[in-house]
């Protein structure tokens, strides 16, 4: 498995842009993301940053790497938002239904595909009924050097991406993104998904 911490101790994080997810800042300008959002993986917190800016209620950004954590406290507040480490995979009881909706950027991509069934368990478990989950997947993130079956990142397919969430989910909308970090253009879904029960 990935040692996550030692990534960011080693400063070898590709993945951090130094700015949140375009898709996301384009999808708040039209959109506001009511309540209490959890987001699961959220390394340095740009996107944290970005949805507390934005109005949320509050923001709770998670993330299994302590470097990860500090290095995301070490921006400054730009509205409601707290950070803590822990693991996805074994969240606190008292968040069980606490969540308004969840916000997924490369936190699916980078967990091993043998974990995607608790990753759905995990956010299904976390979500309050009826609560959303908006997310930006990374279907195709190979070149020549990283391909399919290699990762982190791991893509992922569509109608793999149905299969995992539409038992517990109900998909309102799905499109892919006019906006990218450079290189990922075109190889993102963004999608938007109700819990259902
Ligand atoms: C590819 S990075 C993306 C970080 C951030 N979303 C971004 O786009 O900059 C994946 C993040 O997920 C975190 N992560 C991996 N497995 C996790 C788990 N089981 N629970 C919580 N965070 C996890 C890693 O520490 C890392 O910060």
């Amino acid at each position: 498995m990935t040692d996550w911490d030692q990534l960011y101790n080693d400063q070898n994080t590709p993945w951090e842009k130094g700015e949140p997810a375009p898709c996301l800042v384009d999808y708040l300008k039209n959109n506001v993301i009511e309540g209490e959002i959890l987001v699961p993986g959220c390394g340095a917190g740009h996107d944290v940053r970005a949805l507390a800016a934005s109005g949320a209620e509050a923001v709770v950004g998670l993330d299994v790497a302590p470097a990860a954590i500090q290095l995301a406290e070490s921006f400054s507040r730009t509205g409601n938002e707290r950070y803590v480490c822990g693991d996805l995979f074994d969240l606190p009881a008292s968040w069980n239904g606490a969540f308004d909706a969840i916000w997924e950027h490369t936190c699916f991509c980078a967990i091993h595909p043998t974990q995607r069934s608790a990753y759905v368990e995990a956010v299904t478990a976390a979500l309050k009924s009826q609560g959303s989950l908006i997310g930006v997947f990374y279907l195709n993130p190979y070149d020549d050097e990283h391909q399919p079956g290699e990762g982190p990142p791991f893509g992922v397919e569509k109608e793999e991406l149905e299969d995992f969430f539409l038992h517990e989910f109900e998909l309102l909308e799905q499109w892919v993104p006019e906006r990218a970090y450079p290189g990922r253009e075109g190889r993102e879904l963004m999608v938007r998904m109700r819990r259902k029960s």
